[in-house]
């Protein structure tokens, strides 16, 4: 089956990115990373791709200009599925509606709860955490143009015992997500054009 070309937008440590990428290189994920972007240009995202010889872009400043690079690099590499990995920009509106239904992004909380505005790194956990959670988790979610708001493509929970600070949390939840982003990938790629 032909593999599908996928660009990865990455803001910061790129984690997710790399268990994508290097699933896709070495394992069974049937996908091609045409490319891995960045808004950062000292993201750690962008020495890991490098490393895995995956062409990398990082885009200007300022709104305007990055959306219009934005489009261009997923026309240029003909990119067909998106993958949010931690990146901290909202996608324009254009973008959410041309490639409508090919945008995924996971987030770490058991969405709905603790997504929105605001809800991103330690503040997610740190909510998770004032409010005495017995579970969190992380979810892998389409991206429309509510924020948090799309359908939700696959979700997976863990327990908490109560005594975890919110960093402790984090890392608890950072190591469910790469499988779990891998997996609703090939969730996705099963109804995709079937
Ligand atoms: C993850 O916790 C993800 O859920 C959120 O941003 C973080 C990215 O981590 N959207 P990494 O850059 O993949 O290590």
């Amino acid at each position: 089956m032909k593999k599908i070309n996928v660009a990865i937008l990455c803001s910061g440590n790129g984690s997710n990115m790399q268990a994508i990428a290097k699933a896709s290189i070495y394992s069974d994920l049937n996908i091609k990373i045409a490319t891995v972007v960045t808004n950062t240009p000292e993201a750690l995202a962008i020495q890991k791709a490098k490393e895995l010889n995956i062409e990398t872009k990082i885009l200007p400043k300022g709104a305007l200009a990055r959306d219009q690079e934005l489009d261009k690099i997923l026309e240029q590499t003909g990119s067909e599925l998106i993958l949010l990995a931690g990146y901290l920009k909202k996608l324009p509106t254009s973008i959410i509606d041309k490639y409508k239904g090919r945008i995924l992004n996971i987030h770490p909380s058991l969405l709905p709860k603790y997504g929105g505005h605001g809800m991103y790194g330690i503040y997610v956990h740190q909510a998770v955490k004032q409010a005495g959670e017995k579970e969190t988790g992380a979810t892998v979610h389409l991206v429309t143009g509510d924020y948090d708001k799309g359908p939700i493509v696959l979700q997976e929970k863990l327990s908490l015992n109560g005594e975890e600070t919110p960093e402790e949390i984090a890392q608890k939840v950072i190591k469910i997500e790469h499988l779990l982003y891998i997996n609703a990938i090939k969730k996705f790629l099963e109804s995709y054009k079937a």
